[in-house]
C-alpha cells in the first residue's frame, strides 16, 4: 500500500508551522494594507477600543469555534457542516464560506499585486526625492493604468496558485516559518524611525487616545468586520486549517496565540502610519492608497531606506501570499472533496475563475471606474460586502451552531482533546458562543441599519 493511502489527508508536521501557517493566514494586508486606513478613517483610537473588543469578545470564540469544527471532522468547511449536520442546512454556511473566499481573492489579490508593482518601484529607486503629492499621484497612476494592476493581479494569483498545488506542508508550513519573523523584524524597524519623526506624536495620540464621540453605526460595523477579516475568521477557512491540525494541540492557544499575534501586528502598523501621516501632512482618508504613500515617504527618511523598501514590499507580499493560499485553499478543499475533482484541476478552475472577476477589481480605477454601485468601484463593493457582511454573518452561525446545536460534549471533548488538558474556561466559552457573541454580532447590524441608536 502506498504510504498516501495510509495518511489520507495532510496535516501540519510540527507545532511551529502549524502556528506559523496560522498565523500567516491571519497576518496579512489586512493587517499592514487595511487596518491603518480603516482605522483612520473611523476615528483612530475610539475605533481601536472597539476592534480590540470585538477581537476578544467575539473574534477568539469564533476562532475556537472553528478549530472545533474542522479538526472535529476533517473536512472542508461545507463537507464539515454535512458530517456534523446530516440533512440539515447548515452547509450553507459551508457554501457561503466558499462564495465568500471567492469574492475576498477577487479584491485582495488586487492590492496584493500592488505590492508587486512597489517591489518594481523600489528596485528603481522610484520613491527618492518624491513629495507626498508626488507619492499620491505616482500610486493613482499606476492604479488607474490599464494594463500593470491586471498584470500584477494576475501573476499574484498564479504564484499563490502554485503553492497550493504544492500542497500543505511543502507549501504552505515551509515558506511562512522562516519569513513571517523577518516581516515583524521590519515592521518594528519602521515604527522606530516614524516614533523619531518630528511632529509623530499626534499621529500615536491619534492611534491611542479615543474620542468616543467619533462611534456611530458605521464604525462599529466597520470595526466588527476588520476583526473578522484580519483573524481570517467567518468564512471557514479556519475550519479548513483546523482539519489539518493534530489531535494533540490545544486548540484554545492557538487561537489566542495567533489572535494576540494578529493584533499585535496590526497595532504595530499602525504605530508606523500614523506617526507619519502627520508629520508628513498626508492625507489620512487617502483610503486604500493610505499605506502605499505613507510608507514609501518613511523609507525615504532612513539610512539604506532603498534596502528597506525592496525588503518591505517582498515581505509584504509574502505575508499577502500566506493569506491569499488560505483562502483559495478553501475553494480548492471544496473542489476537491465535494465535487471529487483531482487537486491540480481545482486549483487551476478556481484560479482562473477568480481571475477572470478580478480583472475588473484591478481596473476599478482604469477602465472598470464607470462600473459601480452606490458610488463604490468593485474593488470597493467586494471589499465592503465580503469583510463587513459576509464574514460576521458566517461568524454568526458558525456560534450559533456550537452554542445551540452541536453536542456541546463534543465541543468540549475538542478543546480538552478528549480529556487531557483541562478546559476550566468551558463554562464562559459556551456562554460566549451562545449568547454574548451572536447578540453582539447582531446589535452591531440593528445599530448600523440604524435600528436603535445611529
Ligand atoms: N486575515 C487576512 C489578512 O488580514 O490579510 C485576510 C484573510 C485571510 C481573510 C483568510 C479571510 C480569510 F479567510
Amino acid at each position: 500500500m502506498d504510504h498516501k493511502d495510509l495518511q489520507p489527508r495532510d496535516s501540519f508536521t510540527s507545532k511551529f508551522g502549524m502556528i506559523a501557517a496560522t498565523a500567516g493566514s491571519a497576518i496579512g494586508l489586512g493587517n499592514i494594507w487595511r487596518f491603518p486606513y480603516i482605522a483612520g478613517e473611523n476615528g483612530g483610537g475610539a475605533f481601536l477600543v472597539v476592534y480590540l473588543l470585538f477581537v476578544l469578545g467575539i473574534g477568539i470564540p469564533v476562532m475556537m469555534s472553528e478549530f472545533v469544527i474542522g479538526r472535529r471532522t476533517q473536512r472542508n468547511p461545507y463537507g464539515a457542516f454535512k458530517k456534523l449536520a446530516p440533512g440539515k442546512p447548515w452547509f450553507l454556511i459551508g457554501f457561503m464560506g466558499v462564495g465568500a473566499a471567492f469574492m475576498i481573492l477577487i479584491f485582495y489579490n488586487t492590492v496584493a499585486g500592488w505590492t508587486l508593482e512597489y517591489i518594481y518601484q523600489s528596485v528603481t529607486n522610484a520613491f527618492e526625492g518624491k513629495t507626498s503629492e508626488e507619492l499620491t499621484t505616482m500610486f493613482d497612476g499606476f492604479r488607474e493604468g490599464s494594463i500593470r494592476p491586471l498584470l500584477w493581479m494576475v501573476v499574484f494569483m498564479a504564484l499563490t496558485a502554485w503553492i497550493v498545488l504544492a500542497g500543505v506542508q511543502k507549501g504552505i508550513e515551509k515558506y511562512t516559518k522562516i519569513l513571517m519573523p523577518i516581516l515583524l523584524a521590519l515592521i518594528i524597524i519602521l515604527d522606530i524611525r516614524a516614533l523619531t519623526l518630528p511632529g509623530g506624536s499626534e499621529g500615536l495620540s491619534f492611534l491611542f487616545k479615543p474620542d468616543f464621540s467619533k462611534i456611530n453605526g458605521k464604525t462599529v460595523l466597520e470595526a466588527l468586520g476588520q476583526a473578522f477579516f484580519s483573524l481570517s475568521i467567518g468564512m471557514g477557512t479556519l475550519i479548513t486549517y483546523g482539519s489539518y491540525i493534530r489531535r494533540k494541540e490545544n486548540l484554545a492557544n492557538t487561537a489566542l496565540s495567533v489572535s494576540l499575534a494578529d493584533t499585535f501586528v496590526a497595532i504595530l502598523a499602525g504605530v508606523a502610519i500614523f506617526p507619519a501621516v502627520f508629520a508628513f501632512g498626508i492625507d489620512p482618508a487617502s483610503e486604500e492608497g493610505l499605506v502605499f504613500i505613507v510608507l514609501p515617504k518613511i523609507f525615504q527618511q532612513m539610512p539604506g531606506g532603498y534596502i528597506f523598501s525592496f525588503m518591505f514590499f517582498i515581505l509584504l507580499a509574502v505575508a499577502a501570499l500566506t493569506s491569499t493560499i488560505s483562502i483559495l485553499e478553501v475553494v480548492v478543499a471544496y473542489f476537491v472533496e465535494e465535487l471529487k475533482m483531482v487537486r491540480k484541476k481545482a486549483t487551476i478552475l478556481a484560479a482562473v475563475s477568480i481571475s477572470a472577476v478580478g480583472i475588473f477589481a484591478a481596473a476599478s480605477w482604469g477602465w472598470a471606474s464607470d462600473l459601480t454601485l452606490f458610488g463604490s468601484n468593485i474593488f470597493q463593493l467586494t471589499n465592503f460586502a465580503t469583510v463587513n457582511i459576509l464574514l460576521p454573518v458566517g461568524g454568526f452561525f458558525i456560534v450559533i451552531f456550537i452554542g445551540w446545536f452541536l453536542k456541546a460534549r463534543i465541543t468540549g471533548d475538542e478543546l480538552s482533546n478528549s480529556g487531557s488538558i483541562k478546559v476550566r474556561y468551558l463554562p464562559t466559552f459556551m456562554f460566549i458562543v451562545k449568547f454574548i457573541a451572536p447578540i453582539a454580532i447582531a446589535l452591531v447590524f440593528l445599530y448600523k441599519l440604524g435600528i436603535f441608536g445611529n
